[in-house]
């Protein structure tokens, strides 16, 4: 009974270490805020589209197109330099944190 236990709290632990973590990602963001403002809400550059209203999904794709070279338009330069040494984990994070910037949520 006890070893049921046990497992059910590891599988919770492995669960929650693997959502996104807004804290993390609100360090992370410190960088991005320098073009998209403090709260994701400027157009950077006046060439981007206000981050905070997108979606999760939106955004973590985004991020990963301007990686692989599969998404962006005439600024994408900026934003490949801008993210360039983000891993998985880091975007996971950021789009968590980013989702709690939205003004109508
Ligand atoms: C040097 C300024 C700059 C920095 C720093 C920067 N960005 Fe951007 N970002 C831009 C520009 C410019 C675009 C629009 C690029 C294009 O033409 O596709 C953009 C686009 C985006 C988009 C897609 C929105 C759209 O318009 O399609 C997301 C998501 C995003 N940035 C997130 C981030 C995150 C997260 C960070 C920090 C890790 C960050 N950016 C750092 C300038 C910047």
């Amino acid at each position: 009974m006890k070893k049921i236990a046990m497992l059910v709290l590891m599988g919770t632990m492995c669960v929650v270490a693997q959502a996104g973590d807004a804290k993390r990602g609100e360090q992370l963001f410190v960088r991005c805020s320098i073009c998209h403002g403090f709260s994701g809400e400027k157009s950077a550059l006046n060439k981007s589209m206000i981050i905070n209203e997108m979606t999760r999904y939106d955004f973590i794709d985004a991020l990963k197109g301007y990686q692989d070279g599969t998404y962006g338009r005439d600024a994408k330069k900026q934003m490949q330099m801008a993210i360039r040494k983000l891993n998985d984990v880091d975007i996971d994070d950021l789009s968590d944190y980013v989702q709690t910037l939205n003004p109508k949520r």
